[in-house]
């Protein structure tokens, strides 16, 4: 009978039959255990100065990723989860003027902590393409080089906050302040860091380019100072051959 055949150990072949179904029940099980640790989505972040259209063109990104099918979710930063919403709104608070410049990275990666968690993790575990709207450059340029506490520093602080996770590719649109705070104060009132000095802005806008420097095979660099149609169809086209690649 079937059990006999199966499970007679002292036939030699029926023995090894056993084992491998044993191996392959092993391998199916930490593929599927991997599968639960790995993320199979892609991280993509967009970078740039207040006013560098950025969000523009990540609305143009999404549709044309849409366009060919893919599960898209958008995100900002800092926010996008309800936590991390609050911590945003202590950080932009225009009446906190007093906040140290540590106190504002901390809250920074906090928020950034509590985002990757509660929105950014669960929809790469999802296999979705997860588009975020500013991510760790942000902090290291803003924070890292023009508060002047050093990229390097503000980078270790969110490895522990990010547990290492970095995008996949990120897309920076390059824009000089003096043409993107104009832009900006057109559209609306500006917040806390918006209302920084233009040399301020200068600053960030050198870190970005030092970050460029830094990481080539990570960050794309795309000229903002266009009209809004070729930045997005350059940084949809850098997003495409990467998603395709
Ligand atoms: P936001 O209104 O989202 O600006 P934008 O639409 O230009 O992205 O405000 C985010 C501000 O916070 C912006 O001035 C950049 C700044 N910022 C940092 O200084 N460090 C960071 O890590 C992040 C994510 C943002």
């Amino acid at each position: 009978n079937i059990k006999k055949r199966f499970f007679n150990v002292n036939n030699e072949n029926n023995y090894l039959f056993a084992f491998d179904l044993r191996l392959w029940y092993n391998v199916i099980y930490i593929v599927n255990r991997l599968e639960a640790v790995i993320m199979i989505g892609k991280f993509i972040t967009i970078e740039g100065n207040d006013g560098s259209g950025k969000t523009t063109v990540l609305e143009g990104i999404k549709r044309a990723l849409i366009a060919q099918g893919f599960d898209v979710l958008v995100t900002r930063e800092p926010g996008g989860s309800e936590i991390a919403e609050k911590i945003r709104q202590v950080i932009l608070d225009k009446s906190n003027l007093a906040m140290d410049k540590r106190t504002e990275a901390l809250l920074y990666a906090a928020s950034r902590r509590q985002h990757i968690i509660e929105t950014v993790l669960p929809a790469l575990n999802a296999n979705k393409i997860v588009l975020c709207d500013r991510y760790i450059d942000s902090s290291l340029t803003y924070q890292g080089y023009a508060r002047g506490i050093g990229i390097e520093e503000v980078y270790q602080m969110n490895v522990f906050a990010t547990e290492g996770l970095l995008p996949d590719l990120t897309i920076y649109i390059a824009v000089r302040p003096s043409v993107g705070i104009t832009r900006k104060s057109k559209q609306k009132e500006l917040d806390r860091l918006e209302m920084e000095t233009i040399s301020f802005h200068e600053k960030v806008y050198e870190g970005y380019e030092k970050l460029v420097q830094m990481y080539p095979n990570r960050i794309v660099r795309i000229d903002g100072e266009r009209f809004a149609e070729a930045v997005i169809a350059d940084a949809t086209k850098v997003v495409n051959e990467f998603i395709n690649q």
